[in-house]
């Protein structure tokens, strides 16, 4: 249990990565624990697509840079792109999906994998390019995009320090 508590307090978001891709069983872990997150009635609501072809990654980091307003890449250079998506028609879709978003960035940094939540999922996947990037991925219906986690080993000196939580955080009544 130390050790679950130790994970959720290291975690950070990573900003920086090394080229290689990250290993097969690593990945088939996070996404493991991305699956296990609780969903509203159990309905599990999301998706989880595992991007690791460079074209689609790339083209991903263009329509979420295209969102922004700039050039750069939004992944950091990133080898792998999951992209968390939630079924709209489920009225917990967005909490359940964040849920996801959660276990994936622990579950990576629990075996020793960078990860960063990526925003703005939601405008690439309501775009034109981003409804039919889900049609030819062979996802049907109506999903909302929550987030991308991005994934990789960090590079050198990559790791920042976590924040000082603040003061009142936690408010008490009892
Ligand atoms: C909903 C959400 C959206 C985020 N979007 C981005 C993003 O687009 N780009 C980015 O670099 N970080 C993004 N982050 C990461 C936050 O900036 C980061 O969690 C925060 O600065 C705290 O740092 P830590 O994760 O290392 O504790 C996002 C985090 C959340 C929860």
């Amino acid at each position: 249990m130390e050790g679950t508590l130790n994970d959720l307090k290291a975690r950070r978001s990573i900003r920086a990565y090394r080229p290689e891709q990250i290993k097969e069983e690593e990945l088939q872990k996070i996404l493991e624990a991305g699956t296990y997150a609780p969903t509203g009635m159990g309905k599990q609501s999301p998706k989880i697509v595992v991007v690791q072809d460079r074209e689609t990654r790339d083209l991903l980091s263009r329509l979420n840079a295209e969102v922004m307003g700039t050039d750069s890449d939004p992944f950091y250079g990133a080898p792998t792109v999951l992209v968390v998506l939630a079924d709209r028609e489920r009225p917990t879709c967005v909490e359940d999906g964040s849920l996801v978003m959660g276990n994936l960035m622990n579950a990576a940094h629990a075996v020793g994998v960078g990860s960063c939540w990526i925003h703005r999922a939601r405008e690439v996947f309501d775009s034109e390019e981003g409804k039919a990037l889900l049609k030819k991925w062979g996802i049907e219906g109506d999903y909302i995009g929550v987030g991308h986690c991005i994934l990789g080993y960090p590079a050198e000196g990559a790791v920042p320090e976590a924040k000082p939580r603040k003061a009142d955080y936690v408010v008490y009544v009892r």
